[in-house]
């Protein structure tokens, strides 16, 4: 049954608007949601809490093993995130949670060591999976994949006006230079590097409006039978 479940894939480089429209289509259409990324800012944080550098790859790679790691929803809607019981919702969301989750991303054992969890997501109804590689490596059969990019200005603008609305002090051309590292970094990686799958539709988002970008992703799950 649940190999059988039909799975969207949404991947692209940070703040290109994959979340918004991973949560978006999942809603639309009932289906379960898998934020991969967060399974990798979970283990960069788990490593900070447990005093290990995430350079230490064999130790990274335990943790990521044995990642006693939860999802819920909070009455508002929001996810909670929480790692051996403790919310880690916010502190996964800094920048310095999104280095950390780039910087043992890169690690391939750690890759390996998260797969069957993510794979584990895909159930009936459906899944819609956000992150890099759900196209390429973790659902290669997918019947529909999106590759969604933006320039990095665009993305760095975005993040700037997200944290400056919830009251952060960031300064934008640091935004834009931690971007363009996070881009090399994932994009030169050698597992699993940023590409888009040979049968992705590639959406950029840099001038569209985000309802513009959805209207577009649900014309293609309808002309998928997906719905
Ligand atoms: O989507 P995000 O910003 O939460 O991802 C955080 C980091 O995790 C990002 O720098 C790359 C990595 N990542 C990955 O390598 N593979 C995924 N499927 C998802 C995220």
């Amino acid at each position: 049954m649940s190999m059988s479940a039909p799975v969207i894939t949404v991947d692209g480089p940070s703040g290109a608007g994959k979340g918004t429209i991973s949560h978006m289509l999942a809603d639309t259409l009932g289906w379960h949601f898998l934020d991969s990324g967060a399974l990798y800012r979970v283990t960069g944080q788990a490593c900070l809490i447990e005093g290990v550098s995430w350079d230490d790859q064999p130790a990274v790679t335990e943790i990521a093993r044995h990642l006693d790691v939860s999802f819920s929803a909070a009455a508002s809607g929001e996810i909670l995130v929480a790692y051996k019981g403790q919310d880690v919702s916010r502190a996964i969301r800094t920048e310095e949670g999104g280095r950390g989750a780039s910087t043992v991303a890169a690690i391939v054992t750690v890759r390996e060591a998260l797969l069957s969890r993510q794979r584990e997501f895909r159930r009936a109804p459906g899944l819609v999976a956000d992150g890099r590689d759900m196209g390429t490596v973790v659902f290669p059969s997918a019947p529909l994949k999106f590759f969604l990019t933006a320039s990095a200005e665009e993305r760095a603008e975005r993040r700037y006006k997200q944290l400056i609305a919830k009251g952060e002090n960031v300064s934008l051309p640091r935004l834009l230079e931690d971007i363009q590292e996070r881009d090399e970094r994932d994009s030169s990686r050698e597992a699993s590097p940023l590409i888009a799958a040979e049968d992705a539709i590639i959406i950029d988002s840099t001038a569209s409006p985000i309802a513009e970008v959805f209207q577009l992703a649900m014309r293609k799950v309808e002309e998928k039978g997906l719905i």
